[in-house]
């Protein structure tokens, strides 16, 4: 710049004095928009970066609310954030002998519940597990799975003391021996097993029904100027949503506290009901799957009523990550705790019937918020820095749960242990885990109901 003032400043006629005058304009002008370019620019990355900042505080903030649970070093990576390189893998390949328990395992966990066969380490982070019905592997196989559900255990003592004998089971205590002859004691399934593979995240092999991951960076980098549009396009099948009727809810197991539950609401709110149970002919064979076939009708409603058919710790399924978050409704729950939901759902996305004092209220929340695209948007939020995933391969859904018992045999800590009778309790006792969800009994039943 002092270059073209000198050059200025001195005789020139004036036609090139002129010139080189614009030029002196025109170069000045460039210096200010390129600083002014400058510093909008690191004004923007500062504030990404902030925001940034605020997507690991949002994160951080649920994350938190773990901090003193028990967990396996899978559970670690599963609900704690952990990064799965945190621990090493092991060399060899691992042998998996499933105890007689392979026709209901292949058609959930081989087969997609139809007849594709998949593989069941497919998208797996190891691969190092081999898979076997063979019976003659029974004392040589690293681990052997017992399903409780059939209620079939070992006659024979174990020899093999370094073999690893794991109880499976994914159904709530009330029904963990649901599919067998005669439920065994307590003291029976004392001191054989050692590791336990339920839906709880305090499992050696935890293999939840869905999970709430953190996304590794917002979807939207701004989360606090997201306009309502850019929330509603995180929220699947958001176009299709109905208004004239709010809630749905799919039911094929007809128990009496759901169905009572269900009839109670109905008189307060329109609720279209799907599946066996349903009070209406249509509506009972629209959606008839039992697990195989995807009931697409939940994804035209903004509500899904959850009811899980026991209240038992930690206890949610398919209901709550397949018919509710993946189809882009916000679940209204009754069972499990409010406490359970607020650490494993995604926070601010759920109604649960604890935090109303009444059903009246509850039903006040729902109609206001069906009324309300801004305020029942805030309840979709969590998008941009949360995934809900689904492992339970129902539905034609992946199964995760032969990956996650690779990736537990591959970083959990290898000593030598086992569950004694108080230990079992802990997974499988209702005593201990479940509580009575409670019944609307009303007397006659009114003409909406049964
Ligand atoms: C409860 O639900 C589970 C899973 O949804 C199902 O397997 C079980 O049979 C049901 N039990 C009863 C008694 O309804
Ligand atoms: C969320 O999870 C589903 C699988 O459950 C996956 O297909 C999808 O890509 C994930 N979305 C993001 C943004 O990670
Ligand atoms: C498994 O449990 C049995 C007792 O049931 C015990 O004798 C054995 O050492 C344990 N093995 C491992 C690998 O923990």
């Amino acid at each position: 710049m002092a270059f073209l003032y000198v050059l200025i400043t001195r005789e020139y006629p004036n036609g090139i004095r002129f010139y080189f005058y614009i030029m002196n304009l025109i170069v000045r002008i460039f210096v200010v928009f390129v600083n002014i370019y400058h510093v909008e620019n690191y004004g923007k990355i500062r504030r990404v970066h902030e925001l940034n900042n605020a997507h690991e505080k949002i994160v951080n903030r649920y994350f938190v609310q773990r901090i003193d649970w028990t967990t396996s070093n899978l559970g670690k990576i599963l609900y704690k954030n952990v990064p799965e390189n945190a621990w090493e893998r092991e060399k060899k390949t691992f042998i998996i002998h499933i105890y007689k328990y392979w026709r209901d395992f292949k058609n959930r966990h081989l087969i997609d519940h139809v007849t594709n066969r998949y593989d069941p380490l497919k998208d797996c982070p190891v691969q190092n597990c081999e898979f076997t019905k063979n019976e003659n592997y029974f004392y040589t196989a690293d681990v052997v799975i017992f399903y409780l559900f059939r209620g079939r255990l070992p006659r024979n003592r174990r020899t093999n003391l370094k073999q690893r004998w794991i109880f499976l089971s994914d159904e709530s205590p009330v029904n963990t021996f649901a599919g067998a002859k005669a439920k065994p004691s307590f003291s029976r399934l004392a001191n054989i097993f050692n590791w336990s593979m339920t839906y709880r995240s305090d499992s050696d092999v935890p293999i939840p029904y869905g999970r709430t991951v953190a996304l590794p960076k917002p979807i939207f980098p701004k989360p606090k100027r997201m306009s309502y549009e850019n929330i509603a396009s995180l929220v699947p099948y958001w176009n299709q949503k109905r208004r004239d009727v709010l809630v749905t809810i799919l039911m094929s197991h007809c128990r009496t506290h759901r169905i009572n539950y269900v009839r109670y609401l109905r008189r307060l709110i329109n609720i279209d009901f799907y599946g066996k149970c349903s009070y209406t002919f249509r509506y009972r064979t629209r959606c008839p799957g039992h697990f195989n076939t995807d009931c697409d009708v939940t994804a035209n409603y903004l509500f899904y009523l959850v009811l899980e058919n026991t209240s038992c710790r930690q206890y949610m399924t398919e209901k709550l990550f397949y018919n509710a978050y993946l189809k882009g409704a916000i679940p209204i729950i009754r069972n499990p705790s409010l406490e359970d939901c607020q650490k494993l759902l995604p926070p601010n996305s759920f109604l649960h019937a604890d935090q109303f004092n009444s059903p009246v209220e509850m039903v006040n929340m729902i109609k206001a918020m069906g009324a309300d695209d801004e305020l029942l948007l805030s309840f979709h939020a969590w998008r941009n820095h949360f995934n809900v995933t689904n492992e339970h391969g129902f539905f034609n859904s992946k199964s995760s749960q032969m990956c996650r018992l690779c990736q537990a045999l591959n970083y959990n800590d290898k000593s030598v242990r086992w569950y004694d009778e108080d230990d079992i309790r802990l997974y499988l006792d209702p005593k201990l885990l479940c509580t009575a969800i409670p019944d609307f009994d009303f007397g006659p039943v009114n003409k909406r109901g049964r």
